[in-house]
């Protein structure tokens, strides 16, 4: 496998050409993140990195963390694969994250991952515009002491964040598309807070009318939009979803499948197994397809809607 500092922008399109392209889950090219020492890596799969995002999934064995706290020029989306996950800040926030939940970091936040279940956690992760400053590793990362935690020894020297986190309780509506679970700009000023959005906590819409499919978004802001799709069963025919068309780069992932991609001007189409993931170009016209009895999910990460 390539080093992941090699792929960085250019994984699966060596020569930055990009099109419409289905990633099967056996070519995700995996690392150790980072690198240099086992110890502390996670293990590490991108799925995609170009020029306007990064897509990948990371996994940390039972009682793990990855180690340094990392920090992106982007802003940071998970969806939490197989929890329980706790993602820590530097700021001093704890998220407790479920299998289904979802987090939003925005861009120069801190942060580091702990798992303290039995299992092996994974996390889907998407990073736009930019997931990687000149710098790999950054040159400067805060050491455990710099951050906050109980009884941390810089604890008075750093934000009070009770005034800093917002209030995210209020119901969604339509109007909340491009700024949830918080306002993209203001959330990136320091000192950054991070946002859990709990499975039921998601932004819901419907996509399409006459084909309805559930849209339920983990976070939608100037930077980008990360969510589910879930298309039902039955139709005269198989359900399809209603054609749809990205102003930015997207990626499609396979949660419950398999889901057929048709790309509705081109007349081609690919079949998604459970976690497989499909690119797509800015522009590219696609349908979802569910051939299932049941219905069938997919995460969205779409650079501009
Ligand atoms: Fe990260």
């Amino acid at each position: 496998m390539p080093k992941l500092t090699d792929i960085l922008t250019k994984f699966p399109f060596a020569d930055g050409r990009k099109y419409p392209r289905l990633i099967r889950r056996e070519e995700y090219s995996s690392a150790l993140y980072p690198p240099d020492n086992a110890f502390t890596s996670d293990n590490t799969f991108t799925i995609v990195s170009t020029d306007t995002f990064m897509l990948g999934i990371y996994e940390l064995g039972p009682g793990g963390a990855f180690d340094p706290l990392d920090i992106h020029p982007g802003d940071e989306f998970y969806y939490i694969l197989q929890g329980p996950i706790v993602q820590r800040s530097g700021n001093g926030q704890f998220a407790y994250l479920e299998t289904g939940d979802g987090l939003f970091m925005p861009q120069e936040a801190w942060h580091k991952a702990h798992n303290f279940s039995d299992q092996k956690v994974r996390v889907l992760y998407f990073i736009t515009p930019k997931a990687w400053g000149e710098d790999i590793p950054p040159a400067y990362i805060p050491t455990d002491a710099e951050t906050k935690f109980y009884k941390g020894p810089n604890n008075d020297k750093l934000p009070d964040m009770r005034s800093v986190i917002q209030n995210v309780s209020r119901q969604g509506c339509t109007d909340d598309i491009g700024s949830w679970p918080v306002d993209g700009k203001e959330a990136r000023a320091y000192p950054q807070a991070v946002y859990t959005v709990r499975d039921c906590d998601k932004l819901n819409n419907i996509h399409g009318t006459k084909h309805p499919m559930l849209m339920r978004f983990i976070g939608s802001n100037d930077y980008g939009h990360f969510g589910e799709f879930i298309l039902p069963p039955g139709g005269y025919g198989p359900r399809c979803s209603e054609e749809d068309c990205h102003g930015g780069d997207a990626a499609i992932f396979c949660i419950d499948g398999p889901i057929t991609i048709n790309l509705t001007q081109m007349q081609e189409s690919f079949q998604l197994r459970p976690e497989d993931s499909f690119f797509l170009p800015a522009g590219t016209p696609y349908q979802l397809v569910n051939f299932e009895s049941q219905p069938v999910k997919a995460v969205f990460a779409v650079t501009a809607l």
